[in-house]
């Protein structure tokens, strides 16, 4: 049986958030944002490790009390420029110090989604866990698209049939992942999903809530702040 794998890029400054401190480590329910994550996947009895990918300076994780998790938890320092790099520096470092198989599933999530609950990880596996390709949480678009020039004028309205929004946890199979990411030429993509459709196959977008929202703009963080003072009251 192929084990599970958690792998958590936070190696990202947070620019859009406007903070001199990465968004990660931005207080959340009196706690840093990744603690949450941290926590969802840690608590599942389906995942064997969690890798938490780092910047070289990383300037919040040490400030924190992580021996909660540390059964689980396995820091790597070796975050890049860019998401997809710190994946693939990732995947690779985590294979030096744990035996993963090419077999075994990775589950790549943003630090920055703290909502994603226990009962979605549990569905994207149970959906997947058969699955030769693997694929992603997702949510169908709801608001009409339009397309704008630089201007801000719209250009044209986009048919939203068949369109989805690509949350995270992603799930590929550690060597077919590891492939994708080594051959995708630029390493600007913004998911792990673009890398493995780079290679011709078909993801499964498996159907979640809009409550797994990026934390990315300021106003983001204050409503995933009230959603999880409604989640501890009920
Ligand atoms: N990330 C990363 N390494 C990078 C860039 C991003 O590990 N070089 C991580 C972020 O820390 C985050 C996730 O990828 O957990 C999703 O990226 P995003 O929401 O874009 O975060 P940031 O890049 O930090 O934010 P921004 O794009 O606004 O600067
Ligand atoms: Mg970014």
């Amino acid at each position: 049986m192929p084990n599970y794998f958690a792998l958590i890029p936070a190696a990202g400054y947070g620019a859009r958030m406007g903070n001199q401190l990465p968004k990660q480590y931005l207080t959340l329910a009196g706690q840093p944002m990744i603690y949450h994550a941290i926590r969802t996947f840690c608590e599942s009895s389906q995942i064997k490790r969690v890798f938490i990918v780092l910047s070289p300076q990383d300037p919040g994780w040490k400030k924190y009390d992580w021996r909660a998790f540390s059964g689980k938890l396995s820091m790597l320092y070796c975050g890049g420029e860019t998401r997809a790099e710190s994946v693939l520096n990732g995947l690779n470092a985590a294979a030096g110090r744990f035996a993963i198989e090419s077999s075994d599933w990775i589950l790549v999530h943003d630090a920055a989604r703290p909502l994603l609950t226990q009962s979605q990880l549990g569905q994207l596996i149970d959906e997947l866990a058969d699955d030769a390709v693997g694929g992603l949480l997702a949510v169908p678009v709801a608001d009409t698209l339009k397309r704008s020039g630089p201007d801000a004028r719209v250009l044209q309205t986009e048919p939203r049939e068949n369109l989805w929004q690509a949350q995270t946890p992603q799930m590929f199979r550690y060597a077919m992942l590891l492939e994708a990411l080594n051959n995708v030429p630029e390493l600007s993509i913004t998911d792990d999903a673009s890398a493995i459709e780079a290679m011709g196959y078909h993801p499964k977008l498996v159907h979640n809530t809009s409550d797994n929202f990026k934390i990315t703009y300021p106003q983001d963080l204050a409503l995933a702040e009230r959603i999880m003072q409604q989640r501890n009251q009920s």
